[in-house]
């Protein structure tokens, strides 16, 4: 077993929209020998359209079951890349999806540097101490100065940062790389279509022969440039970055196939098989030989005449074998799965055993809520999946008073599914649907209309923030719950919810009540409001 776990490489690619995200997991894909051809994986449409396509959701919908999961062997290594949505408005799944990796890729677009979502989905990685691996992307086109793009990532997100291949040059003049780890050089060409790179080795980057590959103003540039780079970093710890305090960098072009072989060589040697993982009632570790896993990610059917749906499940500890009963810690049943699947590429397989690191898919006909843990009869509960606060709030209404149930039941469970939140006032019957952006509104509604022909309507409501609540005085959050009644809800696990209607509200609380703590995430040591 422990053989299939250290064999077991989980990650994510994550990106600002546009930056590379979806051509380097193809490229990825292909190097790696999963697809054949460039394209197959799927189709960016729906991110890029602003207004939104319906057709185009239900084939993204479709697409994304597919590409969920994405494994494939590579020297000796089972990888399993984990998709997130292009789309912004749901960036919350992608932090769930960050749940289940081991590490992530992060691309960054040289020409635009580190950009909003990069930062947010980096305080993600970092609240896990997530190893990252950095791929600098579009070196084909006039991008940043490399030493200001290291600094840029240093300071706005927050990591150390040390190069592993440096560009020479970029844009037009762009001429390749230098490996500064095998101490060779890959010359670019546009466009290539090699799928493998050439390196040639430089143990002695003085040699005149540097200057016959690349001129003798870029050989001298470049041995400048790598002058100060070894004067400033100390050899590559392979360590720090599995601690997720050191993030190696690399250039390339993902679309020109450049630089790509030498990440996924890189990426296969350097990082972390499966990792121990938190619960609330101690460290679960993958070779463990009992089973335990969570589940991460739902998806609907796509007939809405069937309502099953898929639960992506990420193992954690142990062997997870088809056909055997396990523990459903949250309902207090066991349960069982005919036809768990995995992923390659676009293909689905049925399949009879699976290992820490590994995601299966598991058909569900409504047992499952994200967050939900299997064991082998341990009543524990995995960690780390937290809410965080939607940024638009919006008061459901029925519009037709005969489906009120029907109404219900669609809106639990496309909460249940992570679609949005769902906030339910403690006094009364208001639900509140949160989200991070307009488009899930749209899909809610469209997906109520359809699934369970409830017709309804979306009210805006100015909430600012949703805020969990602690305190070690019990007695203070009950006073505060009926000061504010009127804006106190519940979320989908019964926890209270205060809805501030501004900052300033929220200030007033704070300082009213100062023993409780006003959080922005339903995972308590994460965020907290403070004046
Ligand atoms: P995302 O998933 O992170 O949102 O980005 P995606 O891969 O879709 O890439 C966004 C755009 O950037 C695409 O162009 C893609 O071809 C381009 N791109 C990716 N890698 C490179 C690169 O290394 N160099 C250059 N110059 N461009 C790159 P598009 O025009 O939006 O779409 P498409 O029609 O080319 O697919």
């Amino acid at each position: 077993m422990l053989e299939e776990i250290q064999k077991r490489k989980t990650f994510a690619v994550i990106a600002h929209p546009d930056a590379g995200k979806t051509t380097l997991t193809e490229k990825l894909l292909l190097f790696g020998g999963a697809i054949q051809t460039a394209g197959a994986v799927k189709s960016n449409k729906i991110k890029k359209s602003t207004t939104s396509d319906f057709m185009e959701i239900e084939k993204q919908r479709g697409i994304s079951v597919a590409t969920s999961v994405m494994s494939f062997e590579y020297k000796n290594k089972l990888v399993n890349i984990l998709d997130t949505p292009g789309h912004k408005d749901f960036q919350e799944d992608t932090y769930r999806t960050l749940t289940a990796v081991d590490s992530v890729i992060l691309v960054i677009d040289c020409v635009k540097g580190v950009e909003e979502q990069t930062e947010k989905l980096m305080q993600v990685c970092r609240m896990r101490n997530t190893p990252v691996l950095v791929f600098i992307n579009k070196m084909d086109r006039d991008g940043k100065d490399p030493f200001d793009l290291l600094d840029e990532l240093e300071k706005k997100l927050n990591i150390h940062v040390q190069p592993l291949s440096w560009p020479i040059n970029s844009g037009t003049f762009f001429k390749g790389v230098y490996n500064i780890k095998n101490s060779s050089l890959n010359l670019f060409q546009a466009g290539a279509t090699k799928k493998i790179d050439d390196y040639i080795q430089f143990d002695d980057l003085n040699h005149p022969s540097l200057n016959e590959k690349i001129t003798t103003s870029d050989a001298d540039k470049l041995r400048e440039d790598i002058e100060l780079i070894n004067g400033v970093y100390d050899p590559f710890d392979i360590e720090r970055y599995r601690k997720a305090d050191l993030a190696p960098v690399f250039f390339g072009s993902a679309v020109n196939n450049f630089g790509v072989q030498e990440l996924l060589d890189t990426f296969i040697e350097f990082a972390p098989s499966p990792l121990p993982r938190d619960t609330d009632m101690r460290l679960v570790k993958p070779e463990e030989n009992k089973f335990t896993g969570f589940v991460f990610k739902i998806h609907a059917n796509l007939d809405p005449k069937h309502r099953d749906r898929i639960a992506f499940l990420r193992v954690c500890s142990g062997k997870f074998e088809r056909n055997k009963f396990y523990y459903h810690v949250r309902q207090d049943k066991q349960i069982r799965f005919n036809n768990p699947t995995t992923f390659m590429a676009s293909e689905k397989n049925i399949i009879d055993e699976a290992f820490s690191g590994d995601v299966i898919g598991l058909y569900d006909s409504g047992n499952f809520k994200i967050g939900d843990t299997l064991t082998e009869g341990e009543k524990l509960h995995f960690k780390g999946i937290p809410n965080f606060s939607p940024e638009i709030f919006k008061e459901i209404v029925n519009l037709d008073p005969l489906k009120t149930k029907q109404l219900q039941k669609g809106i639990e469970q496309l909460t249940d599914e992570g679609v949005a939140q769902l906030f339910k006032s403690y006094h009364g019957s208001k639900n509140i649907i949160g989200t991070v952006g307009e488009l899930q509104f749209e899909v809610i509604q469209h997906r109520l209309m359809h699934e369970y022909q409830a017709k309804c309507a979306m009210e805006s409501r100015n909430y600012f923030k949703a805020c969990w609540m602690t305190s070690d005085q019990p007695k203070k959050i009950e006073e505060f719950i009926k000061y504010k009644a009127n804006y106190i809800f519940r979320d989908k696990d019964e926890n209270f919810v205060f809805l501030a209607e501004s900052q300033w509200l929220l200030d007033v609380a704070i300082k009213d009540f100062p023993e409780i703590s006003f959080h922005f995430n339903s995972e308590f040591k994460l965020e907290t409001a403070s004046l």
